[in-house]
């Protein structure tokens, strides 16, 4: 595998220096890599022709994209949201007591499990079959806990045109049903020398942040949580291919007219390696680019109340992860990673992205916060204040 592997390396490093593109046809089609994609790197919404290939070939360069091929006519119109609404989200924890109870059932040997099953898979990969049986595993997963609940809570598949399918649990508001509170991650994994050939565990991207949520919705569920506004957990299919799961998903949201009120998105919750060895505290990094202000101070009053680290605010850059979907459909989306993002995880995205490198304590920090901001949000009486 290694001889393969540096066999690849070097046909990347050849790729970036070769002058005539079309040297790199005939592998591309080999690899099923030469589809023609429109896609959207930065806020001034350009749009710009690539293939698949030249896609991995910026995401390797660390340029975050929209992938709109499927969205185009929506993406570019006219009327796509550009206000999202401001709302009353609370300034003060009303929940402290019940929050505090919750976190004592976080469970290190249950996060360990999930995300050893999580990245035991060849690769997440939307486009694979393995990506399909990942897939097809959470599925069983989430209604084994939703198994529990003494009130119906609806695990639901989201198809898409590719194999994986999105995934999303529904926890239906007993007051205020229509105001959906979201908690998102995504469950695809990729490998960017050559996606379809390669192993990608993927456990901190984005299993880390799957296993997070698998473990507040577990606890919640066996707590007999029943929210009074909707709370719902997304596990997004092919974030790696340009955010292309949740734009399916919020778009659909939008052209059904659902109100989703917050919106907060993790991916990577468990490396913490490169911060201490630093010699910096360990954090939890709040991202302050291309968010929501205002839901960014409650997840920051959520941190302060109920983990037992700080936070520090940092870029993430346009289109970084499904956050930017909910928001570019008008919807109040907030971004949290492990850490500030020059100590963020620099193995993702290759075969090296596994679990030994990962801190269970790091990750059960982040389980803190789901449980907080959804218990402080599923009783929380929403009201625009931008009207
Ligand atoms: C929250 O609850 C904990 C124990 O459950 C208590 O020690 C703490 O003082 C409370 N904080 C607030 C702000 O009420
Ligand atoms: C369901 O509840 C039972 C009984 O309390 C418990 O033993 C089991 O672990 C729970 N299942 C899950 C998935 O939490
Ligand atoms: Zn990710």
């Amino acid at each position: 595998m290694v001889s393969f592997s540096t066999l690849l390396s070097s046909l990347v490093v050849l790729e970036s220096t070769a002058s005539a593109f079309s040297v790199w046809d005939p592998l591309q089609r080999v690899l099923g890599l030469n589809d023609e994609r429109l896609i959207v790197t930065s806020s001034d919404e350009t749009p710009i022709v690539v293939s698949e290939w030249e896609k991995l070939g910026l995401k390797r360069r660390g340029v975050h994209f929209f992938d709109v091929t499927e969205h185009r006519s929506w993406f570019f119109s006219e009327d796509k949201p550009v206000v999202v609404p401001k709302y009353n989200y609370p300034t003060t924890v009303e929940h402290n007591q019940t929050v505090n109870q919750l976190i004592t059932h976080i469970d290190k040997a249950n996060l360990h499990d999930n995300l050893a099953h999580l990245s035991s898979f060849f690769s997440r990969y939307y486009k694979s079959d393995t990506g399909k049986e990942s897939a097809e595993w959470l599925f069983r997963k989430l209604e084994s806990i939703v198994d529990n609940s003494t009130h119906p809570i609806k695990v639901e598949r989201f198809k898409h045109s590719w194999q994986q399918f999105s995934i999303i649990v529904t926890i239906e508001g007993s007051k205020y049903p229509d105001d959906i509170v979201v908690v998102g991650c995504h469950q695809d994994s990729t490998n960017l020398l050559f996606p379809t050939l390669m192993k990608a565990p993927g456990a901190d991207d984005d299993g880390s942040g799957v296993t997070t949520n698998l473990e507040a919705l577990r606890i919640l569920v066996n707590s007999g949580f029943q929210p009074e506004t909707t709370v719902q957990f997304h596990f997004y299919s092919a974030e790696e291919g340009g955010l292309l799961g949740s734009l399916d998903v919020f778009t659909d949201y939008k052209q059904k007219g659902r109100n989703v009120v917050a919106m907060l998105q993790q991916d990577m919750t468990g490396y913490v390696q490169k911060t201490l060895d630093n010699g910096v505290e360990e954090h939890v990094g709040v991202i302050d680019d291309y968010v929501n202000p205002e839901l960014t101070d409650f997840v920051k009053l959520m941190i302060d109340s109920y983990l037992t680290i700080p936070w520090r605010e940092t870029k993430c850059g346009y289109a970084c992860s499904d956050h930017a979907s909910a928001l570019k459909n008008g919807y109040p989306s907030s971004f949290i990673i492990e850490s500030d993002f020059q100590y963020t995880n620099p193995y993702i995205h290759s075969t090296s992205d596994t679990l030994d490198r990962l801190s269970f304590d790091h990750i059960a920090q982040f389980t803190r916060l789901v449980l907080g901001y959804t218990v402080e949000l599923g009783f929380h009486k929403f009201k625009r204040v931008d009207v």
